[in-house]
C-alpha cells in the first residue's frame, strides 16, 4: 500500500524553507540593493552572528557546506599540510575531495573514536605517526559538531581536543552543518563550544536548520580570514545577489527561530527513539543527542517501509544503519505514523 508522504526522514535538507527565513527573503526582495555583499542585509546578518557569538568575528556567506568546509580548511593550511579528522567526517566521506582540491593538496589524516567523536589520543597518534620531511606536516584539526553519528561533543570534550591540537600547533576548524542542533541539545552559549573552547573557524549550517541555501563561515581568529573574500570569489562562492543568502540568517537569528527549529527537530528525534525502543527487533545504534536516529531495522521491514512510501537511507555513514533524520517541520504525527507502520509490518 504505497502512500505519498508529505515529509520524510531521509535528510534534514528534504525540508523546505521555514517561514522566518522565507519572510526575511521576501523583505529583502523589495527594491534594488547593492550587490556582492555590500548590502544592508548582509551587514545586519553579520552583526546578528557577532551578537550571538559575543565577539567581533569575521563572517562570510557561501552557498553550501562543502564549500564552507573546503575553503575554511584551505585558509588554515598550506598545500603541504595535513588535516586531521574523524574517519566518518563529511570532509572525508562526502565532499568528493573538495578540501584537498581547494587547499591544493592538503592530505586528510583519518582518526577513530566511538560514536563519531574523535578520541583525543588519536590526535597524538596521527601527529607522531611520521615526523619526517617526506610526510605532510599536521596543520589543522577538523571537528564536526553535531557529529556524523548524531552525537554532540560537550564543551569539555571540545576543550580537550583543541587543547591537544593547540599543543601541536594545529588550527581548529568546526564543521557545524548542524551547529544549531548542538546548541539546542547542550543549552549553552554558542561561544562556549566555539572560540571560548579553542575553535578558530566555524562553518555554521543554515540549510539543515531551515534556510533555503547557504552556510556562514565564521572566523573567530580574524587574522585567518585575511583574503578569504578572494578565496570565496575564486571558488565560485561570492553571490552577486548576496542579500538572498544573508537575509534569511537575519530572519532565523533575530527572533530565535534558529534555536526553536533545532530544538523541535531534536525533540522529534527523541520521540522517534522512544517509539523505536518499543519494537524489540529494532536496535538504536548511537546515543540520540540531536535531530537524527541511527537504527538497525531488519531488512524485510525496511523494504516494506519503503514500499509504504517512507524514504530514508541505509548504509551511508555506518554499514547496516538506517539514518532517520528529523527537520524543523517534522510533526509528531509523522513520527508516530512511521513507528505505527513499523509495528504493523511486524518487524
Ligand atoms: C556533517 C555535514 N557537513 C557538511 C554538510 C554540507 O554539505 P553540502 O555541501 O551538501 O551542503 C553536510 C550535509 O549533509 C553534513 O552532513
Amino acid at each position: 500500500m504505497f502512500m505519498k508522504r508529505d515529509r520524510q526522514f531521509a535528510s534534514d535538507n528534504y525540508s523546505g524553507i521555514c517561514p522566518e527565513a522565507w519572510a526575511a527573503m521576501a523583505k529583502a526582495n523589495i527594491g534594488h540593493e547593492v550587490n556582492y555583499g555590500n548590502d544592508i542585509w548582509t551587514q545586519r546578518a553579520t552583526d546578528a552572528i557577532r551578537e550571538i557569538f559575543e565577539t567581533d568575528c569575521e563572517v562570510f556567506f557561501v552557498f553550501n557546506g562543502t564549500s564552507a568546509n573546503s575553503l575554511s580548511l584551505a585558509a588554515l593550511c598550506q598545500s603541504y599540510h595535513s588535516i586531521l579528522c574523524h574517519e566518518l567526517a563529511h570532509v572525508e566521506t562526502a565532499e568528493c575531495g573538495a578540501p584537498e582540491f581547494f587547499s591544493n593538496g592538503s592530505k586528510l589524516l583519518l582518526m577513530q573514536g566511538a560514536d563519531g567523536k574523535i578520541d583525543p589520543a588519536e590526535i597524538e597518534r596521527a601527529v607522531n605517526k611520521r615526523t619526517d620531511i617526506h610526510y605532510p606536516k599536521p596543520g589543522a584539526l577538523s571537528l564536526t559538531q553535531v557529529t556524523e553519528a548524531g552525537t554532540v561533543y560537550t564543551p569539555a570534550e571540545i576543550k580537550t581536543l583543541t587543547g591537544v591540537a593547540k599543543k601541536r600547533r594545529l588550527r581548529v576548524q568546526m564543521d557545524g552543518a548542524r551547529f544549531a542542533n548542538a546548541i539546542a541539545s547542550l543549552s549553552i552559549a554558542p561561544a562556549d563550544i566555539t572560540w571560548r573552547a579553542g575553535v578558530d573557524v566555524l562553518c555554521f549550517g543554515g540549510t539543515k536548520n531551515g534556510i533555503g541555501i547557504g552556510e556562514a563561515v565564521v572566523f573567530f581568529d580574524r587574522e585567518l580570514a585575511r583574503d578569504f573574500d578572494y578565496r570565496c570569489k575564486q571558488g565560485g562562492q561570492l553571490a552577486s545577489k548576496m542579500r538572498f543568502l544573508s537575509a534569511p540568517w537575519l530572519g532565523m537569528l533575530e527572533g530565535g527561530a534558529w534555536l526553536r527549529h533545532a530544538q523541535h527537530a531534536n525533540e522529534m528525534a527523541k520521540r522517534l527513539e522512544m517509539g523505536l525502543h518499543k519494537i524489540p527487533s529494532v536496535k538504536i545504534s548511537f546515543p540520540v543527542q540531536s535531530n537524527v536516529v541511527f537504527a538497525k531495522i531488519p531488512k524485510p521491514a525496511e523494504e516494506k517501509l519503503h514500499t509504504r512510501g517512507w524514504k530514508f537511507n541505509t548504509g551511508g555513514v555506518t554499514p547496516g544503519d538506517s539514518r532517520l533524520m528529523c527537520s524543523w517541520d517534522t510533526t509528531p504525527g509523522d513520527v508516530d505514523a512511521f513507528v505505527t507502520d513499523l509495528q504493523e509490518i511486524g518487524a
